[in-house]
């Protein structure tokens, strides 16, 4: 029998109009354009604006991308997995809603959460669907509304953090393309150093939570950019050992975007030149679940059947991880 792999066979994505540039960000809080960018490699980021509009809204125009720009037709969509930490709603499902208003009416719905990671993982558990036979198309949408959490007076996040999602058809395959290998982790160590206090049930809102700020997004900063570091870096380079690839193997490393420089040590780690590292951070900012999916949109068009792409990724809990990826086709 042939082995059944589970391939990238579109993507799509959305970013809202709103640019929220540094220049404004200095005007909100005590910051400046050098600082952001020296120190982040972020230019702008996108910002949700409007009444009633969610991470759905989002995540709904990206596959909406995806679909009017491939032959697929919705209501032969199995599953439909968002990836975020920006849910519409507690409890009600996003992907459901999602689901419903892109008519993939014959799928079923879910949401994954985990944190800066969330997107690669949802690529293992789509993987893992398609390659057991179970199910044939999975839809997975990484989305944010990251401008939901974020206290727009701590420079300390409001400057890293934007909003967006972007979306990947995957599909079985029969030529050995798509997910070749993974390496995911874990520590709950991280808890403490990047998260939001409370809305959970450790600590329900409160009035006293909102006068206290503990629905934003906390962040030890420093101490999350070195555990980044070295776990994404370490993953990355695991991938290239345990495949037997070298430097010259790989064509794009595609690495979350939460910091310009942790991207860059990450990539002197797996060796790869600059050329070869996805980057958009400038324009968007860490849209969370959705940076992955918008790096492979933005470079669709340069991307070659056989290429080999090394992800990785790194968020709170802490979470992290990496996957190799032979790309499927030709845009
Ligand atoms: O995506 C999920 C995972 N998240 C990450 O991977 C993020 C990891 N962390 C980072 O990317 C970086 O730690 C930050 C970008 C958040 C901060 O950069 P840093 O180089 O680690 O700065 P720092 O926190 O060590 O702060 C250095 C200085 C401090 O001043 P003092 O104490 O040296 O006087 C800060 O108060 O910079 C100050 N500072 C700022 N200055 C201007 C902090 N934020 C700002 C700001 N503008 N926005």
């Amino acid at each position: 029998m042939t082995k059944i792999t589970a391939a990238i066979t579109a993507v799509g994505k959305y970013v809202p109009e709103y640019v929220l540039t540094n220049k404004e960000l200095e005007t909100m809080v005590d910051t400046n354009d050098e600082w952001i960018t020296s120190r982040t490699g972020i230019k702008e980021r996108r910002i949700l604006k409007g009444k009633g509009l969610g991470t759905g809204y989002m995540a709904i125009k990206s596959a909406q991308d995806l679909l009017q720009k491939s032959s697929v037709n919705p209501k032969e969509i199995d599953l439909v997995i968002v990836a975020t930490a920006t849910p519409d709603l507690q409890v009600s499902s996003t992907a459901a809603y999602v689901a419903t208003e892109i008519g993939a009416t014959n799928a079923f719905g879910y949401d994954l959460q985990a944190a800066c990671s969330s997107f690669l993982y949802g690529m293992s558990t789509a993987a893992s669907y398609i390659e057991s036979g179970r199910y044939k198309k999975v839809l997975l949408i990484g989305a944010d509304k990251m401008s939901s959490i974020l206290d727009y007076t701590d420079r300390t996040t409001c400057i890293i953090f934007g909003d967006g999602a972007g979306a990947a058809l995957l599909e079985a395959n029969t030529e050995g393309l798509g997910l070749q290998d993974e390496y995911l982790r874990s520590d709950g160590i991280g808890r403490e150093f990047l998260k939001i206090e409370a809305g959970g049930s450790v600590l329900p809102a409160s009035e006293e939570t909102v006068k206290n700020g503990q629905h934003f997004v906390y962040q030890e900063g420093k101490t999350v950019f070195k555990y980044a570091v070295s776990n994404m870096s370490d993953v990355a380079a695991k991938m290239l050992t345990r495949n037997n690839l070298t430097e010259e193997d790989i064509q794009w490393l595609v690495a979350h975007q939460a910091n310009k420089r942790i991207i860059e040590a990450t990539a002197k780690r797996v060796g790869v030149s600059s050329e070869k590292v996805m980057m958009n951070i400038q324009h968007y900012g860490n849209t969370t679940s959705a940076t992955l999916p918008l790096l492979l949109a933005d470079y669709e068009k340069q991307l070659k059947k056989g290429d080999n792409l090394i992800f990785a990724a790194f968020g709170g809990g802490f979470t992290w991880g990496a996957a190799y990826v032979k790309w499927a086709y030709n845009s």
